[in-house]
């Protein structure tokens, strides 16, 4: 008998690459909608694609964070059962992260999809969540929800050892985050605005070549879930924190298993234990690029990364469509 160590985890490392396949497919998918100006069936192509694409992959998965409940969304509901069956896991997904840049052709969209061990994932309402998030190799609690944007930049400047009027922060362009830009630029901070994804542009503080020192401001709290995730694998930090309309939604994040719905989140209690992330570009944004259409199919370019390990892959993949008629996956 082999005395080879077996690894004990149950979420295979070949897992990774399966998953680049699914989010290559929601990809592939929205990209025939890019600039169409219908962010509807961009969503609608993405959410079908994934679907299926899942139905390839050796898991028996949950969708904890999906497209809503199973009332309202007919594919990828919370609840949902998908995978060919294999290790029991959780998963996050969020088809088209970006339907409104997809319809309009703008940066940054993206698929994107994590998977944790069962019980991973904070199962996150689809409400609002303050946000704040750093790069990896910096101090514990550099930054909090709690303190002002000044105090923030101020600490983060003296963490990089660096003056604040060399940070750039990146929130989403919204009349909400009005007040936070003004004190951010009066505190002499360069800022960054995003018409939408904040996934992404909370995983550009990680990414040196992006140009983010901090993410800041409220987005929405699946969303802030997948991000989690995704610094789970590459590092730094985010915090969340619910944000509530009304006490409606207070009740609903109850119900949801959130005992305190005033808690500041850590990274590691959005995504807990061993985790997946795997992203595809649908238009090219801070770190992946677009799917570019070619004479026999397409390109794309995708992230996939794992906890256990660190390692993060940029995977390109060339897609020849002419061998599958019809298929946007496989
Ligand atoms: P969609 O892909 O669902 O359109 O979400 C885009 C997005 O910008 C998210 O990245 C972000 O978390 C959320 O919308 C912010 O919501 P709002 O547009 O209401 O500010």
């Amino acid at each position: 008998m082999s005395d080879i160590k077996r690894d004990p985890t149950p979420v295979d490392r070949n897992l990774a690459m399966e998953l680049v396949r699914v989010t290559e497919a929601a990809a592939l998918a929205a990209s025939a909608w890019v600039g169409r100006g219908d962010k509807n069936s961009a969503d609608g192509a993405a959410v079908d694609a994934m679907r299926r694409a899942f139905d390839t992959v050796a898991i028996s998965g949950t969708v904890m964070i999906g497209e809503g409940e199973m009332d309202e969304a007919p594919m990828l509901y919370i609840g949902e059962k998908v995978g060919l069956g294999g290790p029991q896991v959780d998963i996050a997904v969020d088809p088209l992260e970006g339907t409104s840049i997809t319809a309009k052709g703008g940066p940054n969209a993206i698929a994107v999809l994590a998977v944790a061990e069962a019980g991973g994932f904070l199962h996150a309402p689809d409400i609002y969540m303050e946000k704040i998030a750093v790069g990896p190799n910096l101090p514990a609690g550099v930054v909090d929800l709690d303190a002002s944007p000044e105090e923030n930049l101020r600490e983060l400047a003296r963490a990089k050892k660096c003056s604040v009027n060399d940070l750039v922060v990146c929130m989403l362009d919204r009349d909400r985050h009005q007040e936070t830009i003004r004190a951010c630029r009066a505190a002499g901070a360069r800022i960054m605005l995003l018409g939408d994804g904040d996934v992404a542009g909370v995983v550009a503080c990680s990414q040196p070549d992006a140009g983010v020192d901090m993410y800041l401001g409220s987005g929405g709290a699946p969303e802030g879930v997948l991000a989690a995730a995704a610094f789970r694998c590459i590092g730094g930090q985010l915090q969340g924190r619910l944000l509530y309309e009304d006490d409606s939604q207070i009740e609903r994040a109850k119900a949801m298993g959130i005992t305190d719905p005033h808690r500041k989140f850590a990274t590691h209690e959005m995504a807990r234990g061993e985790v997946m992330f795997a992203a595809t570009g649908v238009t090219t944004g801070a770190f992946l690029r677009g799917v570019r259409r070619t004479a026999a199919g397409a390109i794309t370019h995708s992230i996939v990364m794992r906890s256990k390990t660190g390692t993060v892959r940029y995977v390109e993949g060339h897609h020849n469509l002419t061998l599958k008629p019809g298929a946007f996956f496989g």
